[in-house]
């Protein structure tokens, strides 16, 4: 399916307003929260939940790639997520799997990029298999990014990252005064993806979870109580509006900010917009 060709006038029309703003995050970065909820709210099973999950991820996919948003991280198997029950942990993985399976083709007609973050080897050796193979085929689209975080842990990539830099420096290759903010990122496994610029997370929790400490340091964060099933486009649409309305002040003052943005045209649209979703 061409997402662009089936695009609803209606979502159109969304999505042109909230460009309009000319302020569009670059990146997103998502912690797909409390597909077990949702489940346990309806009577069903966790499995039900993750795989509910799953439509979600394609409709999210999809409305990011067509809001012409670069990069899209999601959250989707943390490295502590391995200590759930083995039963559990054996659906998520066929699950991720047949995900891969079934979108490779949509996602590459639709010039998506894969890119995977995690202890990618900790993974079983088929979903391995189907993951670099989705991501060679993808390789050189140009259209929207998606990283997906899977065996996950921002500690374990900052600590990954100071080994890599200190085999470095015996080698020769870096000398510890060298190493800068901007240096060191450049070996976490992040380092070719800017930082977010807007973090969501579903389900209402108030935590990281050891999602991309490093990234996050200056990311506007956003919220929701709904269960990542039930977050579908509205739900983004909203996030961003929400975000868009944010002063980003990296440390200044409100006054500052005010006054270098003094030239840019205030967008009317953003106002109609964040109206439209407080009514
Ligand atoms: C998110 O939903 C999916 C993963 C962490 C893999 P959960 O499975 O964490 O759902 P809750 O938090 O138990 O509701
Ligand atoms: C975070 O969700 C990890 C993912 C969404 C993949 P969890 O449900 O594992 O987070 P905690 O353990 O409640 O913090
Ligand atoms: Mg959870």
């Amino acid at each position: 399916m061409n997402w662009v060709a089936s695009q609803t006038a209606d979502d159109k029309l969304l999505q042109q307003e909230l460009c309009a703003s000319g302020k569009m995050p670059q990146h997103v970065a998502i912690i797909m929260d409390g597909n077990g909820r949702w489940a346990e709210e309806r009577s069903l099973t966790r499995t039900q939940g993750h795989r509910e999950g799953i439509n979600s991820v394609r409709d999210i996919v999809e409305s990011a790639s067509l809001l012409g948003i670069k990069h899209l991280t999601l959250y989707a198997f943390s490295m502590e997520n391995w200590r759930r029950p083995r039963m559990e942990v054996t659906v998520l993985m066929d699950l991720l799997l047949h995900y891969l399976r079934s979108e490779l083709d949509e996602l590459h007609k639709n010039n998506v990029r894969l890119q995977a973050i995690g202890k990618i080897n900790a993974l079983p050796k088929n979903v391995q298999k189907q993951l670099f193979e989705c991501m060679e085929t993808m390789k050189n689209n140009t259209g929207l990014t998606l990283t997906l975080a899977l065996s996950y842990s921002a500690r374990w990539d900052i600590v990954r990252a100071v080994q890599m830099a200190s085999l470095d420096v015996r080698r020769g290759k870096l000398s510890p005064e060298d190493i800068t903010e901007e240096r060191f990122a450049t070996y976490l496994q992040t380092h070719a993806t800017p930082d977010p610029d807007l973090l969501v997370r579903t389900s209402g929790e108030m935590r990281l979870s050891n999602f991309l400490l490093w990234e996050l340091a200056y990311s506007e964060l956003y919220v929701t109580d709904k269960n990542w099933p039930d977050f579908r486009r509205n739900d983004l649409y909203e996030a961003i509006a929400n975000y868009l309305g944010r002063e980003r002040r990296f440390g200044k003052t409100s006054q500052q900010i005010i006054d270098e943005k003094s030239d840019a045209p205030e967008s009317n649209s953003l106002k109609r917009i964040l109206n439209a979703f407080r009514s």
